[in-house]
C-alpha cells in the first residue's frame, strides 16, 4: 500500500575480525565436512523444526496435515515447512549458474537486534540468507565459490558453534555439525572473526568475481550489550553501523572492509536473488497459499469478533491469534486496525482507539508463515447487526469492483505489469466515484483519495524483490497484492456522506498464464458475506 517507492538498498556493510595469526589451527579444529557428515546417521537436534524434531510441523500437504491416519503424512525430505532440501541446492546451484565463472558469493546471515540492553527482538533470518539455505540461526555467513565440481560450487558455512552453557539458556542451535549434515554445507567453520577472515581472504584472493549479499540494516553492536563495561566507544567503533558487529577491532574492520566493502572490487547479489525470487515455485506457492488461508480465516474470525465500542487493539489480538493457533510464527508487518477517521491515515498501527459507533473497520493484516508473507486488507462493519452504511457500502463497492477489476487483468497473458495495472485502477476508481456523484478535479484521486500504488511484489518479504521494476509484464510465478483504496477528507470538495471514510481492500494474487489464484480468497469480501459473517450468521 505504501505511496513512496522505497529506496533501493544495495546493502554494503563492512565486517572485521580478531587476530588472523589464530585462524588455522582454529580452523582444524573446528570445521565439519559434508563427507565426514554423510557418514555419522542421526541427524542433530538444530532447535529450529526440522521433520525429525518436529514432525507435526512438516506435512507433505498443508491442508491434510501430518496424521496418517487422516490421509496425511511427513515431509521427511523438507527443510523448512513445504520446501524440500534439493530446492534450496537448485536455487543455490541457480545462482551461481547465472554468475561468471570465478565468482565467489558472500552472504551474512541477520543478527539478532535490541529493544534496549540485552533484551533483544525476537530473530528473522536476512531473507537472502533464508533463501538460499533455509537456516535460521543468527551470526551466520554463507560462502558460495563457483567451480567446476559435480555441484557446480562449494559451499561454506560460517556458524555459531554448539556451547554447553548458552544452548542450555537458549536452546540448541544447529552447530558445525548440523551446517552439513543437515543445511548440506560442504564445509562448516565456526563464525570466528580468525577463521571467517581466514576463509576469506584465502577464496577472495583467487576468485575474479565477488558478490556480495550483506546485513540491510544495523544492529546494536552486541559486543556493548554482553559486556560488562558499556562504553560509548562500543557504539562508535567500527565508524559506521556494519551489522556485523562480531567484528570490532579497527584492524578487522578495514581488512573486510578492503576484502568486501569495496564497490569497485564487488557487486551486489541483490539484483540476481531478485530476478530468482520474483518467479516462485510450485512449493513456495504452496506456503504462500497456506499463509493466506491462515490468515483468511483469522480475518473472518476478527469480523466476527470486533464491535463498536472494542478497542481496536482487541480486534487485532483476535486477528493474532487467530494467526498463531493455525501455526504462523509471526505477523508480516505492523498490522493496521483502524476505525472511524484513524482510517484514513495510510499507516496508522497505533490500534489504541475506541471503535466508534456506526463505524468500519478496515484492517490491514496478515501473517508469516513458513519464512512468507501474507498481505490481506479489509473493512467491514463493527455495528451488531453487521450492516453497512449506505454510504459505506456504496464507497466499498467501488473499491471491490476495482479490486475485481484489476485482478482479472492479472494473468500472464494478458500482458499487464504493475504500472498498467495501476493505471486501470486510476481509470476504474475514477469512473466509480464520478459514478456516486464525485467530481474530481484532474489528479485530485491520486494526490488526495488514492495516493498509494495498487500493489506490489510479494514473497519472503511483505514488499519483495524491490529492485525488480513496476513496469516488468506479470509472469507465471509472480505474486502480487491488488490493493485499492479510498481515503476521504473532511472537505467540501467531496460529497457530504462520505467524508471521513476511509478504506481499503487487498487481495495476494498468484499469477498465472491465462489465469491466476488468489490466496486470500478465505477472507470474505462480498458484502453480503462480509454481513453475514459480521452479524454472526456464518
Ligand atoms: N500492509 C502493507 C501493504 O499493504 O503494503
Ligand atoms: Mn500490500
Ligand atoms: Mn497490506
Amino acid at each position: 500500500m505504501w505511496a513512496r517507492r522505497a529506496p533501493v538498498h544495495i546493502a554494503r556493510r563492512l565486517i572485521s575480525a580478531r587476530q588472523l595469526g589464530t585462524a588455522a589451527a582454529a580452523t582444524a579444529t573446528a570445521a565439519a565436512t559434508n563427507a565426514n557428515a554423510k557418514a555419522k546417521a542421526p541427524l542433530p537436534v538444530c532447535g529450529q523444526p526440522l521433520p525429525h524434531t518436529h514432525p507435526h510441523l512438516f506435512p507433505i500437504d498443508f491442508a491434510r496435515g501430518t496424521d496418517a491416519s487422516a490421509g496425511g503424512g511427513v515431509a521427511h525430505d523438507h527443510i523448512t515447512p513445504g520446501i524440500p532440501a534439493s530446492e534450496y541446492e537448485a536455487r543455490r546451484r541457480a545462482l551461481m549458474d547465472s554468475l561468471p565463472s570465478g565468482s565467489v558469493a558472500v552472504l551474512m546471515g541477520g543478527r539478532i537486534k535490541y529493544m534496549s540492553r540485552n533484551i533483544f527482538y525476537r530473530f528473522r533470518q536476512e531473507s537472502n540468507f533464508w533463501y538460499l539455505t533455509g537456516l535460521q540461526d543468527p551470526d551466520c555467513m554463507l560462502v558460495l565459490e563457483k567451480n567446476s565440481s559435480a555441484r557446480g560450487y562449494r559451499m561454506l558455512l560460517f556458524v555459531p558453534p554448539r556451547d554447553t552453557h548458552n544452548e542450555a539458556w537458549d536452546g540448541p542451535i544447529c552447530g558445525i555439525d548440523g551446517a552439513t549434515a543437515v543445511f548440506g554445507a560442504d564445509e562448516a567453520y565456526a563464525n570466528d572473526p580468525a577463521i571467517m577472515l581466514h576463509h576469506l581472504q584465502l577464496i577472495l584472493s583467487s576468485s575474479s568475481h565477488i558478490y556480495v549479499d550483506l546485513p540491510s540494516q544495523p544492529t546494536v553492536p552486541r559486543q556493548a550489550v554482553r559486556g560488562t563495561r558499556f562504553s560509548i566507544r562500543d557504539f562508535l567503533a567500527p565508524p559506521t553501523p556494519t551489522g556485523m558487529d562480531l567484528f570490532v577491532r579497527k584492524s578487522d574492520f578495514d581488512t573486510v572492509q578492503r576484502l568486501l566493502g569495496d564497490p569497485r572490487n564487488t557487486r551486489s547479489l541483490v539484483h540476481e536473488l531478485d530476478r530468482m525470487r520474483i518467479k516462485k515455485s510450485e512449493n513456495e506457492l504452496k506456503v504462500m497459499r497456506h499463509a493466506g488461508a491462515i490468515s483468511g480465516a483469522a480475518m473472518a474470525e476478527t469480523m466476527r469478533y470486533a464491535a463498536d465500542g472494542m478497542l481496536e487493539s482487541e480486534a487485532q489480538a483476535a486477528f493474532e491469534f487467530g494467526c498463531a493457533r493455525r501455526g504462523a510464527e509471526r505477523q508480516a508487518y505492523v498490522p493496521v486496525f483502524a476505525s472511524g477517521r484513524n482510517a484514513l491515515m495510510i499507516h496508522y498501527v497505533r490500534n489504541d482507539a475506541v471503535i466508534p459507533k456506526g463505524s468500519v473497520l478496515s484492517v490491514d493484516a496478515g501473517c508469516e508463515f513458513a519464512g512468507y508473507a501474507s498481505d490481506i486488507t479489509r473493512t467491514f462493519p463493527t455495528a451488531a447487526d453487521g450492516r453497512f452504511s449506505s454510504a459505506q457500502r456504496d464507497l466499498y463497492e467501488a473499491l471491490l469492483a476495482t479490486l475485481k477489476g484489476c485482478t482479472r487483468l492479472a494473468t500472464a497473458s494478458q500482458g499487464y505489469s504493475l504500472a498498467q495495472l495501476h493505471r486501470r485502477s486510476v481509470e476504474m476508481l475514477s469512473a466509480e466515484l464520478r459514478r456516486l456523484g464525485f467530481s474530481l478535479r484532474s489528479g485530485t484521486l491520486e494526490r488526495v483519495l488514492y495516493p498509494h500504488y495498487i500493489g506490489h511484489w510479494l514473497g519472503i518479504d511483505l514488499h519483495d524483490t524491490s529492485t525488480v521494476e513496476r513496469s516488468r509484464r506479470l509472469e507465471p510465478g509472480m505474486v502480487i497484492t491488488v490493493e485499492p483504496g479510498l481515503y476521504v477528507p473532511d472537505d467540501d470538495a467531496f460529497p457530504a456522506a462520505f467524508r471521513g471514510l476511509g478504506m481499503r481492500v487487498e487481495d495476494d494474487v498468484a499469477v498465472g498464464y491465462d489465469d491466476n489464484i488468489v490466496l486470500s480468497a478465505d477472507a470474505p469480501k462480498e458484502v453480503a458475506d462480509i454481513e453475514a459473517v459480521c452479524a454472526g450468521r456464518i
